[in-house]
């Protein structure tokens, strides 16, 4: 199939487009560089040439202190961008696939969100990726919403400065003496390569179109995340769960943000593993 990665460097998009070549995909890798997908003659102009079947929208403004101070930036990228991607969409008869975020929901379920659930955004930048969502429900006539959580991959996170969670408890662990992590926020950490090899597999059984949760399974707070971490990469350090309060929050954020892939299980294509496989995987591999 002639796909088109939007975001093709970023963290997620490194993996979508390497895994999707090796299916033998033919791949158009589109960096910043080439779009901007704000832009919607930039947009049209770029998907025009190349007439993908399928467009894969990975791009976003997606760094949530930087979102609250600039959300007329994030409302152009997060939601404009997937509005104009559906429009291009419809004139090429191609089918739109987003990335989208358990962010969406404000975690007072305390229980696994399914596709159904009502979405409540706490903060500027999950409002902005609801609205994205919003948009191509709204426009695309051919789309997969794909809700992702804690993600992590062998390429940098681009929007969120570099280091992703692991690679940071693992540059904390060598620079100092006690490392200290928060108990008290939940997610499931999800690994790039999982999400993009579930991709290949939406993709090639056909899956009906709409919004599928895709995050492995389990969940953890970030100190359980950490722990698992360091259960296996054993640093020689104290390692302790914050107090309170200890860590200044400056945006509001969903304490309890765990998906259930209940649309990609009702179809028997679910191939995501427990988030202690995947780091695992990771760790092996890095
Ligand atoms: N990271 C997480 O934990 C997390 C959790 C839930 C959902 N998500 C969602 O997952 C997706 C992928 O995240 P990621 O971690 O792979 O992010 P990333 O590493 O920051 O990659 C995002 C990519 O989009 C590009 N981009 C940014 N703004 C753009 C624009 N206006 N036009 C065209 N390209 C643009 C970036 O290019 P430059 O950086 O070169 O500008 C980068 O290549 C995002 O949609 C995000 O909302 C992420």
């Amino acid at each position: 199939m002639k796909i088109a990665v939007i975001g093709a460097d970023g963290q997620l998009g490194t993996d979508i487009c390497q895994v999707l070549k090796q299916e033998n995909h033919d791949i158009s890798a589109l960096t910043i560089d080439h779009i901007e997908v704000s832009n919607i003659q930039s947009v049209s102009t770029v998907l025009k040439e190349i007439k993908p079947q399928l467009v894969i929208n990975t791009a976003a403004f997606h760094h949530v202190e930087k979102c609250e101070d600039d959300p007329q930036k994030a409302f152009a990228v997060n939601a404009l961008g997937p509005r104009n991607i559906s429009q291009v969409c419809n004139d090429l008869d191609a089918v739109l696939l987003q990335i989208s975020t358990d962010y969406v929901f404000d975690g007072k379920k305390r229980a696994p969100y399914i596709e159904t659930d009502k979405p409540m955004p706490l903060n500027v930048y999950a409002n902005t990726k609801l609205s994205g969502e919003h948009f191509v429900e709204a426009i695309a006539r051919k789309f997969y919403i794909l809700r992702v959580s804690g993600i992590y991959g062998k390429s940098p996170c681009l929007g969120k400065g570099g280091l992703n969670f692991v690679e940071l408890m693992i540059k904390l662990s060598k620079e100092r003496e006690e490392v200290r992590v928060v108990d008290d926020e939940f997610l499931t950490p999800t690994p790039t390569l999982e999400v993009s090899r579930q991709i290949a597999k939406l993709i090639s059984a056909d899956a009906p179109y709409g919004i599928y949760h895709t995050t492995s399974e389990g969940s953890c707070s970030w100190y359980q995340f950490a722990n698992e971490i360091f259960q296996i990469t054993k640093p020689n350090i104290k390692f302790n769960k914050a107090n309170p309060g200890e860590f200044a929050v400056k945006v509001n954020r969903p304490q309890y943000s765990v998906l259930e892939n209940k649309a990609l299980k009702d179809l028997g294509i679910n191939i995501l593993r427990h988030w202690k496989d995947g780091l695992h995987e990771y760790l092996a591999s890095r």
